[in-house]
């Protein structure tokens, strides 16, 4: 095992009704910025639920920020906490509306321009303190320090990362999940899948702690996957999603072991620059960098195979086997799996590989070996 330090501390408060806790959770005496994204929230009852809770506290709203945070829409925020004195933030949604949110609460505390965080020019060395309330079990933003914002005019799409910004507390109501259209709840058992494969699917480092917990939730993931879409308000269900979804990316699988990262990265250009949902771009592009890279995840692949999908022969069916599970469990949750699906073609690969260099994204995955001609074929073979 690798060395590491772990401190995870959001505390999380979870169940239905839980998001009546909120006034405690929240330090006395604070001035609330309450973020929102387009408005499910007022039509589902957590907004409702969420003023009762904050029981009068001094607070004022912010909604608005769009699926793939734009940082446009953010910097306005940044001037309204820096305008009205704010020193609470507190974000109700989904991760784009959790991680907008611990943008603006890095932005507030910098006097350069905000978009260095993101190009890491700035360094974080403040951000103010924010709580969550989720209401889409997908990315781990609820307990992790990551944030990934979107800059429209420039066709970017960078993350960042900081101690700083995790938050204080977050709420997880399994309830608050029913009203989510079968898209996203497709989209969330996608993304946190591809989250634990990140960090298991590497090679071995003798942690059978962190692969057990993967496994463990992989085949959560896949058994109750789909019940999920059969029965959207099977709160057991919902339950184990979400709480597998947060299990999946604040940080505990991922200690002591690789971490590859690679889909996530080439993901993040094929959003940029043709819209795709975050998790349809996992979902095309994972199976392609299995295929890519199954000599050197060759160990991993052939644990993954046994131990997730109980597949048993030689060790190539095993392996090829795996992948095309993982493909058909992907397709299954009606996310398709090719770039031809989503109208991107071979003449758009220069491009993405551009933006790829642009970002210094040139030497991926868990042995830093994917080269931007690794991408470019990893691309190829996801047409
Ligand atoms: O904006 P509203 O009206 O709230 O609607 C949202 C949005 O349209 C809707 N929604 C959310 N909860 C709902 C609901 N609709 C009905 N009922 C509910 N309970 O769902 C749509 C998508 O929401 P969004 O927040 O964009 O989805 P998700 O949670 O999948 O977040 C995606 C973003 O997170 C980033 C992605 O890149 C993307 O920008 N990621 C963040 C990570 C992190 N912080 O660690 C890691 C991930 O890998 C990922 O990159
Ligand atoms: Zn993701």
């Amino acid at each position: 095992m690798l060395n590491f330090s772990f401190q995870n501390p959001t505390k999380i408060v979870f169940g239905e009704g839980e998001i009546s806790k909120l006034e405690s959770l929240i330090p006395q005496g604070k001035r609330v910025l309450l973020t929102y994204g387009g408005g499910s929230i007022k039509q589902n009852g957590v907004y409702e639920q969420v003023v009762k809770a904050l029981n009068g506290s001094d607070f004022i709203e912010f909604g608005g920020i769009e699926a793939n945070p734009g940082y446009e829409t953010l910097i306005k925020a940044v001037a309204l906490v820096k305008q009205e004195n704010i020193d609470f933030l507190l974000a109700v949604g989904g991760g784009s509306v959790i991680d907008g949110t611990k943008f603006i609460a890095a932005a507030a505390k910098v006097d350069d321009d905000p978009w260095g965080i993101l190009t890491g020019k700035v360094k974080v060395t403040d951000a103010l303190p924010l709580g969550a309330v989720l209401t889409l079990p997908a990315t781990g933003s609820e307990s992790n320090g990551n944030s990934v914002v979107t800059r429209r005019e420039t066709q970017e799409k960078l993350p960042f990362s900081s101690p700083l910004v995790y938050p204080a507390f977050a709420i997880l109501d399994p309830t608050t999940t029913y009203s989510l259209p079968m898209r996203q709840v497709s989209n969330g058992i996608v993304d946190a899948f591809v989250h634990v494969m990140e960090q298991y699917l590497t090679y071995p480092v003798n942690a059978p702690v962190q692969d057990g917990f993967s496994e463990t939730l992989l085949k959560t993931l896949i058994s109750e996957g789909p019940k999920a879409l059969q029965n959207p308000e099977a709160y057991d269900i919902r339950a184990n999603i979400m709480w597998a979804a947060t299990m999946a990316l604040n940080g505990l699988i991922g200690q002591g072991v690789p971490q590859d990262w690679a889909t996530h990265m080439i993901g993040h250009e094929l959003t940029a620059l043709h819209g795709m949902d975050h998790a349809q771009t996992l979902a095309v592009l994972l199976p392609s960098v299995m295929a890519y890279k199954k000599e050197s995840k060759r160990q991993k692949l052939i644990q993954y195979a046994e131990n997730v999908w109980g597949l048993a022969g030689s060790d190539d069916d095993k392996i090829d086997g795996a992948i095309l599970k993982t493909r058909q469990f992907f397709e299954s949750l009606s996310v398709p799996t090719r770039l031809s699906d989503y109208q991107v073609g071979a003449g758009h690969i220069d491009a993405l590989v551009a933006q790829l260099q642009a970002h210094g994204m040139v030497k991926l995955g868990e042995r830093q070996d994917i080269t931007i001609d690794d991408s470019r074929q990893i691309l190829e073979m996801s047409l």
